[in-house]
């Protein structure tokens, strides 16, 4: 994949490294993270010894066949998943040891995630799950109001509004799910094949988003199997079998 500008190669230490040696400027650091599940006596790894930092404002792809674990790989990223072991900082905050509530907090002030299956909730309608992260800002009704009426706009789904999910076709759902995401301005998008269900010239518009938000400062790290997509970005990360891998 010579056409990837691969500024920053991934660096992969041989030794578990210390708090002090987390890049002073990485936004996202990962020490040795390892996430695996258990059969009975055996053990199956999903990832092993991950290192990567990732500095503010970058736009990497995560890219790997079927089952490479990066879904697993978002998931621990955007501090949905809890369940794994090795030593995690985000804005030099040890995620690690933090408990839940300060995580949820920390995820909910600076990341904004589209979901691989779009997880929009089922009983709010396109208006109210477009609302949701704004409720875990301090912004104002008059201004949540604006910021909901923009954003609809922008996706063309000012008709869908009152619309609740199960209404709506799995592309339309998806750019709800993109809408959530980048609605409050977060600090970090974190995409799971944001474009999956998309019709190429949408997807494309995605992609012309996420390149704007990126140029105004935005962090994104986006899943996705299209090298098209990959191109918008300026790193790939490679998975195989859990394992982060050099091509
Ligand atoms: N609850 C579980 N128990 C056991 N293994 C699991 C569990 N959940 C996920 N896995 C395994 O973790 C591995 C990684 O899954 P993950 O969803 O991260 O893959 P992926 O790279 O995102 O694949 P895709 O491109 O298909 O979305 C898979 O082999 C999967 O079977
Ligand atoms: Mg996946």
């Amino acid at each position: 994949m010579s056409f990837f500008k691969s500024s920053q190669p991934v660096r992969q230490p041989d030794v578990l490294t210390s708090e002090a040696a987390v890049a002073p400027h990485a936004l996202i650091a990962f020490r040795n993270i390892e996430k695996s599940y258990a059969h009975g006596t055996s053990r199956t790894y999903v990832l092993r010894r991950i290192n990567v930092d990732i500095k503010d404002g970058e736009f990497v792809s995560i890219m790997g066949p079927s089952g490479a674990g990066k879904s697993t790989l978002l998931h621990i990223i955007g501090m949905h998943d809890s369940a794994w072991t090795g030593e995690y900082y985000f804005l030099d905050q040890p995620v690690h040891k933090l408990a839940a509530k300060d995580r949820a907090r920390l995820h909910k002030q600076h990341i904004g995630f589209v979901f691989q299956s779009y997880h929009l909730l089922d009983h709010l309608t396109v208006y109210e799950n477009l609302d949701i992260p704004l409720s875990y800002r301090d912004i104002k009704k008059g201004e949540r109001e604006s910021l909901v009426g923009d954003i609809l706009d922008k996706f063309s789904i000012v008709g869908k509004k009152d619309l609740y999910p199960n209404q709506l076709s799995g592309g339309q759902q998806q750019l709800v799910a993109v809408a959530r995401a980048v609605i409050s301005s977060p600090k970090v998008i974190l995409a799971d094949e944001p474009t999956g269900n998309l019709h190429s010239s949408q997807g494309r518009e995605i992609m012309e988003l996420f390149k704007k938000l990126n140029e105004s400062g935005t962090t994104i790290i986006q899943v996705t199997h299209s090298e098209a997509n990959a191109a918008y970005g300026s790193r790939v990360i490679n998975l195989r079998d859990g394992w982060i891998v050099d091509e």
